[in-house]
């Protein structure tokens, strides 16, 4: 098979998930969607037992919204396998995903588990959202063949992967992780240097912190602050990120001109914001409320809402870059 992203590294001969919640089952249904030997682990014999179902079921989901072709799909689930201990999931794989909890010590732990069972080729990335690679492989003592590499969920839908290398990892893991990435279709963007949240979880953190504070203070009810977002600055994010947008803000000016005109307005919206740390419990229950009553009991189907318009959007996105 050839490599998609015109990367150097031969695909994984068999791909490890070792965790497998929601993020672990979509890495499994992004895998074998490819048509990649895929094993999945968990600690949770009923965790185990769901992702058998779940990853089927989310491999062949990419079938229905167009995004993977089903003989190809097919192929990869007829080697999609549990792993009857972190043993027989990690020994002869390629490629190892930690896909575990956000729990450092309990990171750190696995790594080390893996670490006396796993090829001395293996490539290990964590999917933390956040944690330090430093930290996360502070146990390992071949930390130059792991990274974290940071998905969107779903996995299996959003193509942007965020590779955050720890300061003992190789240019050649780096490079294998992007390899492999490429062909499966992501977008990988690479960090220069690690903080909490990374950077997606950074802008996120941000964003609906704002959200919460003007849905908490009555601003907005959260079906119209969602469409605010959505259809607002993530539409426009979608097709232009926050930098080209404002440079695009002011025609042929560019963003001086832009800056010239509006800094000010921004400066005074800057120090205008919610800058809180916490959310208290009063203000935990009240956001539950609020949210559960727009969006209550209907959780399934507005997931499959939701990535029916994913995919479409990036139809949409693949379809421009080509024209
Ligand atoms: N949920 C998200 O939106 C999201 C997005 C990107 C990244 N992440 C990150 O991905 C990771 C997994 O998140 P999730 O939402 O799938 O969590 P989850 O709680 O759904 O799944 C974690 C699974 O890990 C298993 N587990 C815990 N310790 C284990 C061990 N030592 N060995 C084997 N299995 C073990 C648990 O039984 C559980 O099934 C976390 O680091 C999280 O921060 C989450």
């Amino acid at each position: 098979m050839a490599l998609a992203g015109g990367g150097v590294s031969a695909l994984p001969r068999k791909v490890a998930v070792v965790g497998a919640g929601d993020i672990g089952s979509g890495w499994a249904a992004l895998c074998a969607g490819a048509g990649w030997p895929v094993t999945v682990f968990d600690s949770d014999a009923k965790v185990v037992e769901r992702a058998l179902h779940e990853v089927p079921r989310r491999a062949r989901g990419l079938v229905a919204l167009e995004r993977a072709p089903q003989g190809i799909v097919e192929r990869g689930l007829l080697e999609f396998h549990q792993g009857r201990s972190l043993l027989q999931t990690v020994q002869d794989a390629d490629w190892i995903i930690e896909a575990i909890s956000e729990d450092l010590p309990a990171k750190q732990r696995l790594v080390e588990s893996i670490e006396l069972v796993a090829g001395p080729e293996a490539l290990l990335t964590s999917s933390s959202s956040g944690l330090f690679p430093d930290d996360v492989f502070a146990r390992s003592r071949r930390q130059d063949r792991c990274l974290v590499a940071h998905p969107l969920n779903p996995p299996e839908l959003i193509p942007l992967v965020e590779l955050v290398p720890g300061t003992r990892t190789a240019p050649a893991a780096l490079q294998r992780a992007l390899d492999y990435l490429r062909s499966l279709g992501r977008m990988p963007i690479v960090l220069k240097k690690p903080l909490p949240g990374y950077v997606v979880g950074r802008i996120a953190a941000a964003v609906w912190r704002e959200c919460i504070d003007l849905v908490l203070a009555g601003v907005i009810d959260v079906g119209d602050l969602d469409r605010a977002v959505s259809l607002g600055p993530a539409l426009g994010w979608a097709a232009a990120g926050p930098h080209l947008t404002y440079h695009l803000g002011a025609g042929a000016g560019g963003v001086p001109l832009f800056l010239q005109r509006l800094l000010t307005t921004f400066e005074a919206w800057w120090s205008n914001l919610a800058t809180w740390q916490k959310l208290e419990p009063e203000q935990q229950r009240g956001l539950i409320q609020t949210i559960e009553k727009a969006y209550g009991g209907k959780v399934e189907m507005l997931r499959a809402a939701r990535d029916r318009r994913l995919s479409a959007i990036l139809r949409a996105l693949e379809q421009s870059r080509t024209t």
